[in-house]
């Protein structure tokens, strides 16, 4: 191949040596036309038609729409009786005006893939193409997810019951802390429950100059606020993390008039179940008892999200093993802090034995750019390393399940 996008690609050599020329050159393409059509949760249409479009080119069996706007689709095994097992990758973007500078950047204003999720489901892509190539045990249900961002779209694919029969199940991230040829794959906690909180403290408002005529829900949301940062610092192990954030204040439409209510909203984040219940409890207690001792009545709403992202011990060695032949074993690395980030994922873990990976997406000198920023631009070679990667982990998933490995 002479120029092109894909000929200045900078590949592992052994994830360069699983893809044709013009195989690398189809899913860069693929990546990019995602990359300029951003489409927002549960409104992915023109990204699931055009990736349903792909699959049947490419002779993926029995391609179908799941979950309103997700595809799902499968790649026989050699043993079509053997254990199902699923790959997943995600579709969604987010509601943020691209400013990366990109020749394929959004055209869709307002709107961007800015968490690479045009990455993922183009390495899904990937993982179809090499398990085709070289196909797995039993077969491969390929899973093309809508919704990530709104939390929504992992449960909504559960309850149609495609994955009732799946094994293992396995799915990535872009991440820019890591180089291109790195991953993270490893068991346990690998993403947090993000669980969110909503306050309203309701008081009697009065005129800005007689404020003992009512009861001032701003200094109380103030001292909530406050005193909401003790619930991490004070009632949580120090050897477990977790985290309260308060983002969102609303009270007041005037210096010189005291509001009859105020409002705040904030994230709780926790790896463990009883961290979390815990987080749930002392955030709610805080804000009654403080609320209370201000005179002001509080309504507490605990909105339950995405729990951890645990991953399987079984489910993780086997990722891991199969990912030493294509990145080497010295390009696996740990977390470098506990990931406080959620990820519907998790909601498959729950249920199945599986493993989510972080798949390095910065060439070497690049700066890190955070995802959800309009920014965000991951490295092109991760299409190829996730898409190597997935592929080995339900390869050798799928052996060990079917007693062939
Ligand atoms: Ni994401």
């Amino acid at each position: 191949m002479s120029g092109g996008p894909a000929a200045s690609l900078r590949l592992p050599e052994a994830v360069a040596e699983l893809y044709s020329a013009s195989t690398l050159a189809e899913l860069v393409d693929l990546r990019r036309t995602l990359h300029a059509d951003p489409e927002l949760s549960l409104q992915e249409e023109r990204t699931s038609a055009r990736l349903q479009r792909t699959l049947d080119e490419l002779g993926v069996d029995s391609v179908t729409r799941v979950a309103g706007t997700g595809v799902v689709g499968r790649i026989p095994g050699r043993d079509r009786k053997a254990p199902l097992v699923a790959v997943r990758g995600d579709i969604d973007a987010l509601p943020i005006q691209e400013d990366t500078g990109l020749p394929f950047a959004s055209r869709n204003e307002g709107v961007m893939h800015a968490c690479g999720h045009d990455v993922h489901a183009s390495w899904a892509v990937a993982a179809a193409r090499l398990l085709q190539a070289e196909p797995a045990a039993g077969d491969v249900l390929l899973v093309l997810q809508p919704a990530e961002e709104s939390g929504e779209g992992a449960a909504a694919v559960l309850a149609t019951g495609v994955l009732d029969e799946v094994g293992a199940i396995f799915g990535a991230h872009v991440d820019l802390t890591f180089e291109v040829g790195q991953a993270m794959i490893q068991p346990g906690a690998v993403g947090a429950a993000a669980d969110r909180f909503e306050v309203e403290l309701r008081g009697k408002g009065a005129h800005g100059a007689r404020p003992h005529q009512g009861l001032d829900p701003i200094t109380g949301l103030a001292q909530v606020v406050s005193v909401l940062q003790t619930v991490v610092s004070r009632r949580v192990p120090p050897d477990q993390p977790a985290v309260v954030t308060v983002g969102a204040v609303e009270a007041g439409t005037a210096h010189n008039v005291i509001p009859g209510r105020a409002v705040l909203k904030g994230t709780m984040r926790s790896l463990d179940p009883a961290i979390r219940k815990l987080l749930a409890d002392e955030v709610r207690h805080v804000a009654e008892s403080v609320g209370a001792a201000c005179r002001l009545e509080a309504e507490v709403r605990m909105l339950q999200g995405t729990p951890a992202v645990l991953n399987d011990e079984r489910a993780a060695g086997w990722a891991r093993d199969a990912a030493v032949p294509v990145i080497g074993a010295d390009a696996i690395r740990p977390l470098p802090a506990a990931n406080m980030g959620g990820e519907d994922f998790a909601f498959y873990l729950e249920q199945i034995p599986g493993c989510f990976i972080r798949v390095g997406a910065r060439l070497p000198g690049d700066p890190v750019v955070g995802a959800h920023t309009p920014y965000f631009a991951p490295a092109e070679e991760a299409i190829f390393v996730g898409g190597a990667l997935l592929a080995a982990a339900a390869r050798r998933a799928s052996a060990e399940l079917a007693g062939t490995s």
